[in-house]
């Protein structure tokens, strides 16, 4: 059960956390331009950033965008809900302030139990990850908290099930493209669509992928690729590791396994500042690329390290 008093707070133009499925949101009513003015204040995010509209059922697609094409209709059918964003063309009443003034508007259906009854109750929410701009997205409330202060309203639902934001598809454009790689991949959008898809390898100031062209995900320590060969200043430093051996005193494995890594890496950042870790370093992914998460750590990861 929710709080009644988080669902008011939301219908009297107020904004709440919310847990989804990937990362928590910051939501805010996507009919509400004070509400989300709020938004783009509480996380000192820069106006030309577009937001995605969540919601919970899909015959509010039609609210939103003018035209749902087949291609839209079937990955609905096939991942929502779930960790898949659409950028659709948007209807003329979309605010200004959702798409940063874009023709399109992004809009997904978040696979949460919580955030399912919570959109339900409250009508289609913005919600951007509920961090502090250029910081880690949440993944547990204590990370909302620790960003936007102690009483900030939070519906706590436990640490996210994916660690990572969700993948934005465009469809408005010729050839359906990949904005920000996530849990569902490449080639299982292909497979339903049967269509190739690409990966977008825009300039970051392309006005397609505003979200790209900002530093994200960046903790205070330094984030290193780790080449086994390379001389390594120990001390402070934090290894996340898949197989590589090191002699050193802080050494978390996968093994491979990333959708553990996916989960936790955000977390582990945050963790890393907290214990005043210097450097953070990451043994390459590429002998797990055809992993479903290796794109998605990949380009978090490269965000990171700010290459
Ligand atoms: O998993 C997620 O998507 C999380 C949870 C809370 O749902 N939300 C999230 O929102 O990551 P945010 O605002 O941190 O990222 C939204 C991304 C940005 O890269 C933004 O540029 C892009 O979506 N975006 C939004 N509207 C767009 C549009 N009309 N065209 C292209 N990109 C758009
Ligand atoms: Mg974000």
């Amino acid at each position: 059960m929710i709080s009644k008093s988080y669902i008011e707070a939301i219908k009297s133009g107020d904004i709440v956390a919310f847990p989804t499925e990937t990362v928590y949101g910051l939501g805010a009513d996507a009919w509400n331009p004070s509400a989300i003015q709020k938004v783009f204040s509480t996380k000192g995010r820069p106006s030309d950033n577009p937001l995605i509209v969540h919601i919970s059922e899909i015959e509010q697609v039609r609210d939103f965008a003018s035209e749902i094409p087949d291609s839209a209709s079937l990955l609905m059918e096939a991942f929502w809900p779930g960790p898949l964003t659409l950028v659709l063309k948007k209807v003329p009443t979309v605010l200004d302030v959702v798409t940063a003034g874009l023709n399109t508007v992004a809009i997904r259906m978040p696979n949460h139990s919580i955030a399912l009854e919570f959109i339900s109750k409250t009508g289609p929410l913005v919600a951007p990850s509920a961090n502090t701009s250029g910081k880690p997205s949440p993944t547990k409330a204590e990370h909302v908290l620790l960003d936007f202060g102690s009483d900030f309203p939070v519906i706590d639902g436990g640490a996210t099930s994916i660690g990572l934001e969700s993948t934005v598809l465009d469809l408005t454009s010729e050839t359906p493209t990949i904005l920000r790689p996530g849990a569902i991949g490449k080639s299982e959008i292909e497979a339903i669509l049967e269509q190739e898809v690409q990966l977008s390898t825009k300039a970051p100031e392309s006005p397609k992928s505003p979200g790209q062209k900002y530093s994200h995900y960046k903790p205070n320590a330094e984030v290193r690729w780790f080449k086994p060969a390379q001389s390594i200043e120990q001390t402070d430093a934090l290894f996340l590791l898949q197989n590589e051996v090191v002699d050193a005193p802080n050494v978390i494995f996968y093994h491979g396994d990333l959708a553990k890594m996916a989960r936790e890496i955000y977390d582990r950042f945050r963790q890393a500042d907290v214990d005043g870790y210097k450097v953070i370093y990451i043994e390459s992914l590429d002998i797990f690329s055809s992993h479903p998460m290796y794109s998605a750590l990949i380009n978090r990861i490269a965000k990171a390290v700010g290459i």
